[in-house]
């Protein structure tokens, strides 16, 4: 998810990561289009405005240290080589209250260039870990301070926005506690769904080369094709060798422990790179509280569909035994798995009928009153149509691959509508950085949300966070091999 150095705004935005304050207005595209003085850049004063309003004085301030590096790590199974920050898969979890102020000081111990960008949180522009969009990349043996206030409670999670380093061990956990919240359950697991490649013979660079020379050998080919699900189409492109629920291979899972009649809190992550996760526990319900970090109106199901980079919060109220927790690759073959323990015994079996019963998809859920979007007349309509297939490897959105892309232009201040038009066979879980956009009509307030094959859905959002925001799909390689673009603040 780097964008490569090329492309007319690209350049433009680059140059005005380059400059500072009154050197903007010097600077004009060579189109003779807006000139860079109206691009509300990184660095901008309306940045600092935005930020300077989100801080209070006597502001709780967490520090905390990140190194990304190369690390041998035993996921149960296997133990593999991979990048990972510090020791372990997932990375550390971080953790604040809302308003604090997070300061993340970053190493980086990578034979590579790299980035922490803050999925989800609505943050100032600078901090948002983007290179060549909101910062210039940090190089290997580089430190980098990211410094911003942690404004909305809730999961999200931190991975770097450089190539496929996703697809390796880079990933962690940052959970934003709301003082307000009631509480209501007695204990908070924190479950990570991960796809896994690195070190089992292809690292995620390779992975990318191959899908790039071998598409085109369609159905059937060594790539993908028939990785279908009957609910998102073509479910992916990259058939994984193992599955991972915190960093565990499904033959030596995690135990989460519990009490028979305790209720807990389950705050889960999709971390992987193109594949979509069917979660279930046997014999139990979830009750979904938050999507993307935002509380719903709590809807009761079977099993959840999760798309990479969305979150869930569930509570499940907790029967006696032993009970799988299970996240089915969905449309792929293979599992990951958590044991969830309450009483004594073993594991019974490893089917589970909740997987095929009643399911939810965040476009599904219905936004809490608390944070549904006020109804507003729309200032502006935008539309991303999203297009590409496995013949030749490319994803577009507006017909462009990014970086040579036409930003989405937005004013502080605007209601916009965003389309999001689906126009292939596969789904795709689109993101928009710092924001997080309601789903038309009441939905949920999400940042990533799975668009099916062929769907068209709109969504609502607040222009109130100046800056450059990348919008493209979490699916890693589907990034990296163009569907990204900009929400470009203008002035
Ligand atoms: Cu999870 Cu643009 O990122
Ligand atoms: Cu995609």
């Amino acid at each position: 998810m780097t964008p490569r150095p090329v492309g007319r705004r690209a350049v433009l935005v680059g140059s005005v990561l380059a400059m500072t304050g009154g050197a903007l207005a010097a600077c004009a595209d060579e189109r003779g289009g807006p000139s860079a003085a109206r691009v509300i850049g990184p660095g901008s004063d309306e940045v600092r405005a935005a930020e300077l309003r989100r801080r209070s004085p006597g502001q709780r301030v967490h520090t905390e240290r990140l190194t990304a590096r190369p690390a041998t790590i035993d996921l149960g199974s296997r133990t593999v080589q991979t990048w990972s920050y510090g020791e372990s898969v997932p990375g550390p979890l971080l953790r604040t209250r809302a308003g604090d102020l997070l300061r993340v000081e970053v190493t980086n111990q990578l034979p590579a260039e790299t980035s922490v960008h803050w999925h989800g949180l609505a943050l100032r522009n600078d901090m948002d870990g983007v290179p060549g969009i909101t910062q210039k990349a940090i190089r290997p043996g580089a430190p980098f301070t990211y410094e911003f206030t942690t404004s909305d409670p809730g999961t999200y999670f931190f991975h770097p926005h450089s190539g496929v380093q996703l697809d390796r061990g880079l990933y962690g956990v940052l959970v934003v506690d709301d003082p307000a919240d009631p509480g209501d359950y007695d204990l908070e697991w924190v479950v990570v769904l991960d796809d896994w490649v690195d070190g089992t013979g292809r690292t995620p660079d390779e992975v990318l080369a191959d899908l790039m020379s071998t598409a085109g050998m369609g159905p059937g080919g060594m790539m993908g094709g028939s990785m279908r699900s009957p609910v998102l189409g073509g479910a992916g492109d990259v058939d994984y060798p193992a599955y991972l629920l915190n960093g565990r291979t499904p033959d030596a899972p995690v135990t989460l422990a519990g009490k028979p009649g305790q209720r807990a809190r389950l705050r889960i992550v999709n971390a992987g790179s193109d594949t979509a996760f069917r979660l279930a526990l046997a014999g139990h319900r979830l009750t979904v509280t938050h999507s993307d970090g935002f509380p719903v109106v709590p809807t009761t199901t079977d099993a959840l569909l999760i798309g990479m980079g969305e979150r869930f919060d569930v509570t499940v109220d907790l029967a006696d035994g032993v009970f799988p927790l299970m996240a089915s690759a969905e449309g792929k073959t293979g599992i990951a798995l958590a044991v969830v323990r309450t009483g004594r015994g073993t594991l019974a079996g490893a089917a589970i009928p909740e997987l095929s019963r009643q399911l939810v998809l965040g476009s599904d859920l219905t936004a809490d009153p608390a944070v549904r979007l006020d109804p507003a007349p729309v200032d502006r309509r935008l539309d991303a149509v999203i297009a590409g297939g496995m013949m030749r490897y490319r994803w577009t959105i507006n017909g462009a691959m990014f970086p040579d892309h036409e930003p989405l232009d937005v004013a502080s201040g605007e209601r916009v509508r965003l389309r999001l038009r689906n126009r292939s066979m596969m789904f795709h879980p689109m993101h928009l950085h710092g924001h997080t956009f309601g789903l038309v009509d009441g939905g949920a307030r999400k940042d990533t949300v799975i668009v099916r094959p062929m769907q068209s859905l709109e969504v609502d959002l607040v222009a109130d966070n100046p800056g450059q925001w990348a919008l493209h799909c979490h699916n890693v390689y589907h990034a990296e091999a163009g569907m990204m673009t900009v929400l470009s603040y203008g002035r």
